[in-house]
């Protein structure tokens, strides 16, 4: 009897362990699952029967294909009598948010069932992860329910800048399905290339889709010339109509629809350069919007739309509409007819009215209008969705007014962004938006009634390739950022955690390698967090890295750390000056570049700065305190703790409160020139008595030119032997419109 109950008590005990790996394993699918009760043990058949039941013959097909790739052994039952090893049923009730599924997997069977074939899709997608985390034990046993939070994840890639074919495509979809994403915005016209073949309008592929530079920079900045496919050293290309309707097809078997984007009014200097009578001057290379005022323009994009909507099934067809310039608009006397004509008062009127036509056109043809945020200048049009790209504020305004929206906010996902510190990383257009960023990204503020909230139909992340001129680059920039989106999209906010997700990414890397992608590597640096005590008069630096598993090390002699150099457990504590240098190590090998912060607890720190000159708005670190905090700025200007100055210099006078001696003075300056970012020209250093006279005790013309590439930071300073109490630090900037300077500390030594 006792050796019953023991044995009893020893199976509870391996069945919990066992139970416990399966959390494990569980926790690691992505995107997260709104309920998931882990079971113990592991489906373990490589040739599993399947069976079927109340599916469609074309579900099945699609479902198939996916299943083959998990098991190409798996052994397709036909009666749907007969119960499979693993068996999918679509059940009679449709009333359930598209998508949802359950999933039961026990030692002997899988049991999926969803009341719509995307549910059944994304359940299989789920046993595909399994199976990878599986580790080859199989598929670990568990109950999953789930419900997607949004109707629309997305992703869009931008195929003018630079172009990629049509395999590309397919590969990303593939593993965009994998992830649960259900749309694939595809951008496929912009100034720097017309990429869809329009059997009307052949020219706009033999003349707009090459060009006779590589990169999309030498392209901008070398003339903005298109050429013929025949012209030496021609770069570019298209897609013809039999392929977009071949991607469309494999998109749709994976349970994704693609939205078609044709760009107008603006963006459409290809276009331009082709058909110059659509254009106000109606000469090729002046303009770059359509022409509204053009009867000749609303044929030629009925006529391409028409072609548009054969190849693409989608309920929505995106029309672009951002960054118009409208200023031709304004001299046009066509344009300026049309306004008479119509009653426009301005020209953000005569942009509603294209879209609005447009739309009447693309409703008379069952489909729906959906474009970026700025269709709303000049009044939205009746039905049409807005993807709100600039803020989230626009995205919100069209769903209080009763529109959908679709949030595709630039600070949260806008994939052309560096995603790690811009030094370390490859040159992108700016901007800064870390994985643990994208995944912070909440889509319906609390705020919102459910009103408004319902209108909000999803997320999307959008890459804009002017920088990602090969497809390794591309998929750099797409994962694994586009998992944090797919989690924001699907999961529940009361189910997301960073720590979870964040492991579970890191895992999902090692998939991303089978799958021949070509991911960042999560972190190329460690993060570095000082926090200053004025009290206390030091500063402490703790150090963590998204790397995991990893361990950091670091040294103080400037030297790069090594496997040897001391391993940080706690949080380091600065009384005066350090000088560290960190890097991340896994298995004895660096994984991360060595990363250098200094920081000092220098003389300055609490003490009082006046600007003459203020800062501007939108990056203003700590105010007043930013020069005197003692927190130095990282790797992005808008981290917070770099002080921006928009068209305009720096004058800032510190009064040490008492005459002071010092050895050293000086800040560190960005230049990005992607923003407008530069050094200054020039820096002056003075210092005074009575904070009236003051005596110049340096001058620094900067020796660094403004077309650099990247990132850079430099240190503008003084050193000598001297006494004041008043300090005034002052940088020159050329007096240009929107230029910026970055500076994020006066460190008095
Ligand atoms: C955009 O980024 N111009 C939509
Ligand atoms: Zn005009």
């Amino acid at each position: 009897m006792r050796r019953i109950f023991a044995l009893g008590v020893l199976c509870l005990l391996i069945s919990a362990c066992s139970s416990k790996k399966n959390r494990v394993i569980a926790d690691m699918i992505i995107p997260q699952p709104s309920e998931v009760n882990v079971k113990s043990g592991f489906f373990n058949n490589d040739s599993p029967k399947i069976s079927f039941n109340g599916v469609m013959p074309e579900d099945k097909e699609n479902l198939c294909e996916i299943i083959e790739g998990i098991y190409p052994d798996a052994e397709i039952i036909e009666d749907e009598g007969v119960k499979g090893d693993i068996n999918i049923t679509l059940e009679a009730f449709a009333n359930t948010t598209e998508g949802s599924y359950s999933l039961n997997i026990s030692r002997n069977s899988i049991e999926i069932a969803a009341r719509q074939p995307a549910g059944l899709l994304y359940a299989v997608e789920t046993v595909a992860q399994l199976k990878y985390l599986g580790d080859g034990k199989g598929i670990a046993c568990m109950d999953i329910n789930d419900i997607p939070r949004f109707g629309y994840r997305g992703m869009h890639l931008d195929v003018s800048r630079h172009f990629f074919d049509a395999e590309f495509i397919k590969k990303q979809l593939d593993v965009l399905a994998f992830y649960k994403m259900n749309r694939f915005h595809w951008h496929l016209t912009d100034g720097a290339g017309w990429r869809i073949e329009i059997k009307k309008y052949p020219e706009l592929t033999e003349e707009a889709a090459w060009r006779p530079y590589k990169n999309w920079k030498e392209f901008w900045f070398g003339g903005r010339r298109y050429c013929k496919q025949s012209d030496e050293g021609a770069n570019g290309g298209y897609y013809t109509q039999e392929e977009i309707k071949d991607v469309v097809a494999y998109a749709q078997k994976r349970g994704i629809t693609i939205i078609p984007e044709i760009e107008m009014p603006g963006h459409s200097e290809e276009v331009l350069a082709v058909y110059p009578e659509l254009s106000c001057s109606g000469r090729p290379y002046v303009n770059v919007d359509l022409c509204p005022g053009n009867e000749k323009t609303f044929e030629f994009l009925e006529n391409v739309l028409s072609e548009v909507i054969e190849l693409f099934p989608s309920e929505y067809i995106h029309i672009g509409g951002d960054e118009a310039d409208k200023g031709s608009w304004k001299t046009c006397p066509k344009c300026q007819a049309k306004m008479r004509s119509e009653g426009l008062k301005n020209v953000d009127e005569l942009q509603s009215y294209l879209i609005r036509r447009i739309e009447q056109f693309l409703s008379s043809k069952g489909r729906k209008l959906i474009g970026w945020d700025e269709i709303m200048q000049g009044g939205l049009s009746p039905y049409a969705t807005v993807m709100s790209w600039r803020n989230e504020e626009h995205g919100i305004k069209a769903a209080e007014m009763g529109h959908d929206a679709i949030m595709t906010p630039g600070g949260y996902c806008y994939f052309d962004y560096y995603q790690d510190n811009p030094i370390t990383e490859p040159e992108a257009i700016g901007g800064y938006l870390p994985l643990s960023k994208v995944y912070s990204f909440n889509p319906v503020p609390d705020s919102l009634d459910t009103e408004t909230s319902y209108h909000i139909r999803g997320v999307q992340a959008n890459l804009w390739t002017e920088y990602m001129p090969t497809e390794e680059q591309v998929e750099y920039m797409i994962y694994p950022r586009i998992l944090a989106l797919a989690e924001v999209g699907w999961s529940m906010p009361e189910n997301k955690s960073w720590d979870r997700f964040l492991k579970a990414a890191n895992r999902h890397l090692l998939i991303l390698d089978e799958k021949g992608i070509n991911a960042h590597r999560i972190a190329n640096g460690v993060n570095i967090k000082d926090s200053v005590n004025v009290d206390k008069k030091e500063i402490v630096i703790s150090l963590s890295c998204d790397r995991i598993p990893s361990e950091i090390r670091y040294t103080t002699d400037g030297t790069d750390p090594e496997i040897s150099s001391l391993l940080y457990k706690e949080p380091i504590t600065v009384k005066d000056s350090i000088t560290l240098k960190t890097a991340a190590f896994v298995n004895g090998e660096r994984v991360t570049q060595p990363q250098i912060f200094k920081t000092y607890y220098h003389k300055g720190i609490g003490k009082k700065a006046t600007y003459n000159l203020p800062f501007c708005e939108h990056y203003t670190a700590a105010a007043e305190a930013s020069m005197t905090d003692g927190y130095r700025g990282g790797a992005s200007y808008a981290d917070g703790r770099w002080q921006g100055f928009r068209t305009g210099d720096i004058d800032i006078v510190i009064d040490m409160g008492e005459v002071t001696e010092f050895s050293e003075i000086e800040a560190n300056f960005m230049q990005q020139p992607g923003p407008w970012i530069w050094f200054p020209v020039y820096v002056d250093i003075s210092v005074s008595d009575d904070g009236k006279e003051f005596r110049n005790i340096k001058h620094i013309d900067t020796d660094v030119p403004r077309d650099s590439e990247g990132t850079l930071i430099k240190n503008f300073g003084f050193s000598g032997k001297e006494k004041a109490r008043y300090i005034r630090y002052f940088a020159h900037q050329q007096p240009l419109d929107g230029a910026y300077m970055f500076i994020d500390e006066i460190i008095i030594k």
